[in-house]
């Protein structure tokens, strides 16, 4: 009765890689419990998430290196395997909601979100290349568009493309606030991506900075952004509050990759019960102020509350 805050699986989504190929379940070293899927595997997998009631996922692509260039020419060719298979999760599964990632990194040679000339990233000239990408993915079929990279002006750019190409109903969850962590080695590990050279510094937000978050939300929400999103989550609870107490779009933060391998090892060690930490952890992100949490635990956390 006075419990203030409810957690469901309805309030999850799944993010999942996928690597080209058939017969495939690779699992990632530094993120146990989570795999590579081909898209064969996949489906299979997808049939348990839904019986489990998670109805959102997000999707990667793991791209081998002998296909990544400077200009991520890959992330909007036709025979992308990544699109292809986003059109077979909706022809199979129509009623998952399927959310996409776009940002040059998993088809970046230099392994950046952005494109790279002398060491720097030009932001305005990666602009065309996320919205070809974008229009791309609203092709084959995806519900929620998720701009992962961090330009500035690109929310607006995506939206026009979208609309321009007949997806006015395709829409957009920002990573508004999305900070420069130490948080997302195993998710690098997973699709191989982390930069070449440098960091992310001159893209991702300074961990110092809270009140930058609002300038960046009142940005994207003018530019067309539906949803707007935190990341990582744990170490930037108050950034979610702040954005959830001043906006009225649905805020979202991303339990990232470092933030759930630590509770794994710590659980594989025998020194947290990993079902209460998890759910404690997915709590606090509610408590903050998020509707909608991105989690690897999004399939356990649907398993253990069954159970
Ligand atoms: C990059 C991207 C990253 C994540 C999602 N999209 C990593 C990065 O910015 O280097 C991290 C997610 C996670 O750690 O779970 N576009």
């Amino acid at each position: 009765m006075v419990a203030e805050t409810h957690l469901g699986v309805e309030h999850l989504i799944y993010p999942i890689f996928l690597k080209d190929g058939k017969g495939i379940k690779e699992e990632i070293n530094s993120l146990p419990g989570n795999y590579r899927w081909s898209i064969d595997t996949l489906l299979h997998e997808l049939e348990s998430c839904l019986s489990l009631g998670i109805k959102t996922i997000d999707i990667f692509p793991a791209v081998d290196e002998s296909l990544k260039d400077k200009t991520a020419t890959y992330s909007y060719a036709d025979d992308n395997f990544y699109l292809k298979a986003i059109r077979a999760i909706k022809e199979k599964f129509p009623e998952l909601m399927v959310m996409t990632d776009v940002a040059m990194d998993p088809y970046s040679s230099d392994g950046h979100d952005g494109l790279v000339e002398n060491g720097e990233i030009l932001n305005d000239a990666t602009l065309p290349i996320l919205a070809k990408m974008a229009v791309a993915q609203a092709q084959a079929g995806a519900d929620i568009i998720g701009p992962s990279d961090m330009m500035d002006g690109r929310v607006g750019v995506i939206r026009e493309a979208l609309d321009l190409n007949g997806f006015e109903e395709t829409s957009i969850m920002s990573y508004t606030a999305k900070y420069a962590s130490a948080f997302y080695g195993p998710f690098r590990d997973a699709l191989n991506s982390a930069p070449k050279h440098g960091d992310k510094k001159t893209y991702q937000m300074n961990p110092s900075n809270r009140r930058e978050a609002l300038l960046e939300a009142e940005l994207d929400i003018e530019e067309g952004a539906d949803m707007i999103m935190v990341k990582p989550a744990l170490c930037y609870l108050d950034v979610i509050h702040e954005l959830k107490s001043n906006f009225s779009v649905p805020v979202t933060a991303y339990n990232v990759s470092g933030e759930c391998a630590m509770v794994i090892a710590a659980a594989k060690n025998g020194w947290l019960n990993y079902n209460l930490a998890v759910y404690e952890m997915l709590l606090s992100i509610r408590r903050a102020g998020a509707d909608g949490i991105l989690t690897y635990f999004a399939k356990d956390f649907a398993t253990y509350i069954r159970g």
